[in-house]
């Protein structure tokens, strides 16, 4: 094992373009070269990006999603099969998805990294009981909430077999389900069932390692990918590290999705970036929320009416202290990693050979 990661898999197809990349963005040594990066924000390296239309979707549209006909999508060139949606969420609703990220998602029946570090039996919720002793120093080393990096749900990830198993499965959410299936059904695969999820909590110095996701035994469904909270430099490669990968950034309410041709590919997260105050001003702080229903979607495209729009745009969870949790989002990037595990119309893991994984060593966040 180097420092960049662990994964010392032999190169099929010649020269592995994919480490120096890593390398190049993760190291802290030298200035960051931003220059070959796809920024959709920024509108840098747009010769590489071709903006494309989703259709639309089959199932009910969902809380907080702006409609279809306004979102901005791209491919990359050179990279069939990869689609990003730049930010689709409504100004501050992403703050829903935070929330759930941090305050529900990790806590049981989930899987998370503290039930190996610490003993979980008496703490139901990790960010109440962290806001609850940290003493207002909720990103200082004793903090049980940053010392949170990945929490599973649904098929609960096995990381040392690198597998799924029949017994060891968790509750899905259905609202996180919903989103999913609404826009899965967007990108042309209308029955998605999330079946597991990864939830990633970066802070600044986290990576993640060059890996490609094939423990699932579907792989014709999408995988999808939300970012949230601070940027992150993601590398797009290959089916082999012979492919010199493609850097993109990727700022709070993106999602990717790895489709097709680009499901097994070798992908990376090699630095995190403090996101821009305007930029995150706009994605999750309450006060960005408009109070007027602004007339932007007709409840037909939406399926849910005014009314109910204006009551989820009100709603903030009143048990949060927010200058606590807004500090914890100062430092932490979050991904929901999204997958369906089994074929349409399975059932068991065991119904089915385990898929052969000679590429996950990279997967999980390294600090
Ligand atoms: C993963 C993954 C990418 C990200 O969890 O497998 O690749 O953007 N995450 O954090
Ligand atoms: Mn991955």
């Amino acid at each position: 094992m180097d420092l960049y990661g662990d994964d010392t898999e032999p190169v099929d197809g010649g020269e592995d373009l994919f480490k120096p990349e890593y390398k190049r963005y993760k190291r802290k040594d030298r200035k960051l070269d931003l220059s070959d990066v796809i920024d959709l924000t920024k509108q840098t390296n747009m010769d590489k990006v071709e903006e494309i239309e989703l259709q639309a979707s089959q199932h009910p549209a969902v809380r907080g999603l702006k409609p279809l006909k306004e979102w901005k999508n791209y491919s990359i060139k050179g990279f069939p099969g990869f689609i990003f949606i730049k930010n689709p969420f409504e100004d501050g609703q992403q703050r829903y998805w935070i929330e759930r990220c941090v305050l529900d998602y990790p806590n049981k029946p989930s899987k998370t990294i503290l039930d190996n570090l610490v003993d979980m039996s008496d703490i139901d919720n990790i960010w109440t009981y962290s806001q609850n002793k940290s003493n207002s120093d909720i990103t200082g080393k004793d903090s049980l909430i940053m010392k949170l990096r990945w929490a599973t749900m649904g098929y609960n990830y096995e990381w040392n077999s690198r597998a799924y198993y029949d017994e060891m499965k968790s509750s899905f959410p259905s609202d996180l389900h919903d989103l999913c299936r609404y826009i899965a059904s967007a990108v042309g695969y209308h029955d998605f069932s999330a079946e597991t999820a990864i939830v990633n909590y970066y802070h600044m110095s986290g990576d993640m390692g060059p890996h490609k996701d094939i423990s699932e035994i579907d792989h014709d469904a999408p995988l999808l990918s939300f970012s949230f909270g601070q940027d992150a430099l993601f590398l797009l490669g290959g089916m082999t590290k012979a492919t010199k990968p493609v850097c993109l950034c990727l700022h709070s309410g993106d999602i990717c999705i790895m489709y097709g041709d680009c499901r097994l590919v070798y992908h990376a997260v090699p630095r995190i970036l403090p996101a821009s105050q305007d930029i995150l001003k706009h994605c999750y702080n309450f006060s960005t929320v408009s109070n007027s229903c602004e007339n932007k979607i007709t409840p037909e495209e939406n399926g849910i009416s005014c009314q109910e729009k204006l009551e989820v745009k009100s709603v903030g969870r009143q048990d949060v202290n927010w200058d606590l949790f807004s500090q914890y989002l100062q430092c932490t990037r979050i991904n929901m990693n999204v997958r369906q595990v089994l074929p349409p119309g399975g059932t068991n893991i065991a119904d089915y050979p385990k898929p052969v994984c000679p590429s996950q060593n990279g997967r999980g966040i390294k600090n």
